[in-house]
């Protein structure tokens, strides 16, 4: 998915080589994302002119353009913002012309990188078409620079000075959809702007110097907004008297926003007094300014190697970098707003996100997984007790028990954890439990009411669909709660109460330790939401001591290996399709395995539910399509051997997950010989943890196996900052 990434520094030289390698470095700290272009933007030989460098394909392509158009890499810059962005296709095809950086016009005068979609940028687009821009490409994105270049053009003509933000503001508000952007200009050289609406982005700040202050000051622009209108597509009858109708954007005439801001003393004290004004300037002492860097991104995991101190943007923040300062502004001051953004200290080590023995993230993960269900768990079980304690739900244990009913929503992996657990939250909290697509609940507008409790689950944090959702259902009242993975993610911020699952960075392309510890927060969650129900007691006590052991199970499960990577170089090696089986709590292992195939191996893959098989499904069985079951030990466990007999019968081709030593399986080969893998038995509502293991080492394996690079795919969208 789309990445943003931005570099400034202030009073520390630096040799355009070294911001140009800065710059694809932190691209390539993104390209875990999966992407299908990038580019970036640093200064030109001219002061204050801005060049383009972008191309399609991998990062390593642009780094060939770079060099085949030779920049002066030796040229030093005190003082520079540079710009950067991977792209992956939503407006327009895979093409030079679609790659970030736009710009506004041939001399790059504005010049833009942007994640989410403009849903206006049609409309923009013929407007601006009609006052002579000529648009290069087939993007929503490109309406934005050149936005930026017919506002600027105007104001100048009327004799106005407006500031960087100031600009922005007038060109945001004429945007609808979604966005995460960073702006440079040569009318405001060693500027950059960075805003969001729905989209992530965070400021690293890094200086060899102790910060003055840990927190930015929000600026409103409020009541600068009664000396300027803008009206870019409505009837100009809109505009109130005084305004220029000559222009489809009218500024009403006033005094240059600078010197008003300055003089006039309706101000709010309050923003423009001394003391507030300071903690934008982190460093200064006194009068001298201190030399600073500052790193944008929209992932923060990829500022750690840089720097731990992390600045998140809220929505409808104009962060404005300049002179080593950052100023945030907000159009609007609804009081409800924090005033201030706080710098916050990320805990991640970036040993975290190296791939140390590995060979890629993914197998990291992947083997990570009998640490990671221990994070999840550490400190928030006790056992001699039989008790659960999430810190992040203590308060509001009166409300989530009096719910009404409990609603999951999220998407992908993390859809399939609310789906695993769903069994084990009907039967420990007697409550309807609902799970839903994130996307899908948006576009039916489900009745939420107030005493509903709605559970976002979310390895980022920032999927634009779950968010979506979360907004919603906080108009409704419902209290909301989060499962997410990113400490100050957008998720985690804007939920009532939450539990961290503590799974560390994940930069695999998709879910792999994220979802066996959204799988056990859940479980753990069911466990706190039933303490009070006598009837259970036994229940939660095996669940409990069933959950400690997981940990050693999942190391286990590794044992498959190279049995696994048999099963690809032998059965699965050439086939284009495969279906995986599974029923009750399995049912849910079935989907996030077959996910898994598509994502990682780019296999067809099906997740069916054995109870369907008779409805279609068999008309499939052939002697060629592997079909994987899952038939570990449960209550269901005899409708699913009969499942599989029916795909015995037909001459099918099972591959069965089992439990270790299970004899049934011995005599069942006799009729037919199939491969089988066999798991540790645990309770079976945690089964799916160790079941799903071996799907996630087989995806693994195929994709190796068939050159695909894991880490580095062209479709998964890790963080879907799209709807
Ligand atoms: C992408 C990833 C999936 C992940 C999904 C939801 O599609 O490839 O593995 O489950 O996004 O992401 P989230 O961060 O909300 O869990």
């Amino acid at each position: 998915m789309c990445g943003i990434f931005g570099y400034c520094n202030f009073l520390i030289e630096k040799s355009r080589g070294e911001i140009i390698d800065t710059l694809v470095e932190g691209l390539q700290t993104l390209g875990y994302k999966g992407y299908d272009s990038s580019g970036i933007s640093i200064q030109g030989d001219e002061l204050g002119s801005l060049n383009i460098y972008k191309q399609t394909g991998k990062v390593c392509n642009l780094k060939e353009e770079i060099a085949l158009r030779s920049p002066n890499r030796d040229l030093p810059f005190i003082t520079h913002c540079g710009i950067a962005h991977t792209r992956w296709a939503t407006h327009g095809e895979v093409k030079r012309a679609n790659c970030h950086p736009h710009n506004s016009d041939p001399s790059n005068q504005f010049v833009v990188i942007h994640n989410g979609v403009i849903t206006n940028f049609n409309d923009l687009r013929v407007l601006l078409a009609s006052k002579g821009h000529v648009f290069k490409s087939d993007t929503d994105t490109e309406c934005i620079p050149k936005l930026f270049k017919h506002i600027y053009d105007i104001s100048i003509q009327l004799g106005y000075n407006l500031d960087f933000h100031e600009l922005t503001n007038l060109v945001l508000k004429e945007l609808k959809g979604s966005y995460g952007l960073l702006c440079t200009s040569s009318h405001f050289p060693d500027e950059v702007i960075a805003a969001r609406k729905g989209s992530p982005l965070a400021i690293g700040v890094k200086s060899k110097a102790k910060l003055k202050v840990d927190f930015v000051e929000v600026e409103y622009l409020d009541k600068k907004e009664n000396y300027i209108d803008i009206n870019m597509t409505s009837d100009r009858s809109n505009c109130s008297a005084g305004t220029s109708v000559e222009y489809d954007v009218c500024l009403r005439k006033s005094p240059p926003l600078r010197s008003r801001c300055l003089t006039d003393p309706s101000y709010d004290e309050d923003v423009f007094s001394t003391d507030h004004a300071s903690s934008r300037e982190l460093l200064s002492e006194g009068e001298l300014p201190q030399p600073i860097e500052f790193y944008l991104s929209s992932d923060s995991s990829s500022l750690v190697q840089y720097t731990n101190k992390v600045l998140y943007l809220e929505d409808d923040d104009i962060a404005h970098i300049y002179d080593g300062e950052v100023h945030i502004h907000r159009s609007r001051n609804d009081h409800s707003d924090l005033p201030f953004r706080t710098i916050q200290t990320i805990e991640s080590e970036l040993l975290l996100l190296e791939k140390g023995s590995y060979d890629n993230s993914m197998q990291k993960e992947i083997y990570e997984q009998p640490e990671t269900t221990e994070n999840v768990m550490r400190g928030r079980i006790d056992v001699s007790t039989n008790r659960v304690i999430l810190g992040g739900l203590e308060h509001w244990m009166f409300e989530l028990r009096r719910a009404r009913r409990i609603i999951m929503i999220a998407c992908s992996a993390s859809y399939h954890a609310c789906l695993a657990t769903r069994a084990i939250f009907e039967e420990l909290t007697e409550k309807p439990i609902d799970v839903e697509l994130a996307s899908d609940f948006i576009d039916r507008s489900c009745c939420v009411f107030r005493d509903d409790v709605c559970i976002f689950v979310s390895q980022s944090g920032e999927t634009t669909d779950t968010i979506c959702a979360l907004n919603y259902c906080l108009k409704k009242d419902a209290i909301t709660v989060g499962v997410v993975n990113t400490a100050g993610s957008s998720i985690s911020r804007f939920t009532h109460c939450g539990v961290h699952i503590n799974a560390g960075p994940e930069k695999g392309a998709t879910s792999t330790k994220s979802y066996t510890s959204q799988y056990i927060a859940l479980v753990m969650i069911a466990l706190c939401l039933s303490e009070d129900t006598a009837s259970q007691i036994e229940r939660r006590k095996e669940i409990i001591q069933g959950l400690t052991l997981i940990p050693k199970q999942i190391e286990e499960v590794f044992r498959l290996e190279s049995a696994i990577i048999d099963l690809c170089d032998n059965e699965l090696q050439d086939q284009e399709s495969v279906l995986v089986l599974g029923r009750g709590f399995q049912y849910a292992s079935a989907l996030e395995g077959a996910s898994k195939m598509k994502e990682v191996a780019y296999v067809h893959s099906e997740g069916v539910l054995a109870g369907e098989l008779k409805h279609g499904v068999l008309a499939l069985v052939d002697e060629v399509l592997p079909i994987i079951a899952f038939a570990t030990r449960d209550s269901l466990f005899p409708k699913v051997v009969s499942s599989i007999e029916q795909i015995i019968a037909r001459k099918g081709n099972p591959i069965i997950i089992c439990n270790q030593g299970d004899k049934i399986w011995e005599q069942k080969k006799l009729q037919r010989n199939f491969v089988t893998l066999e798991v540790p038995q645990t309770v079976g509502c945690l089964q799916g943890v160790l079941n799903i293991i071996p799907l996630q080492l087989i995806s693994y394996w195929l994709a190796v196996k068939r050159g695909i690079d894991v880490d580095s795919p062209t479709e998964p969208a890790k963080t879907a900052t799209v709807q």
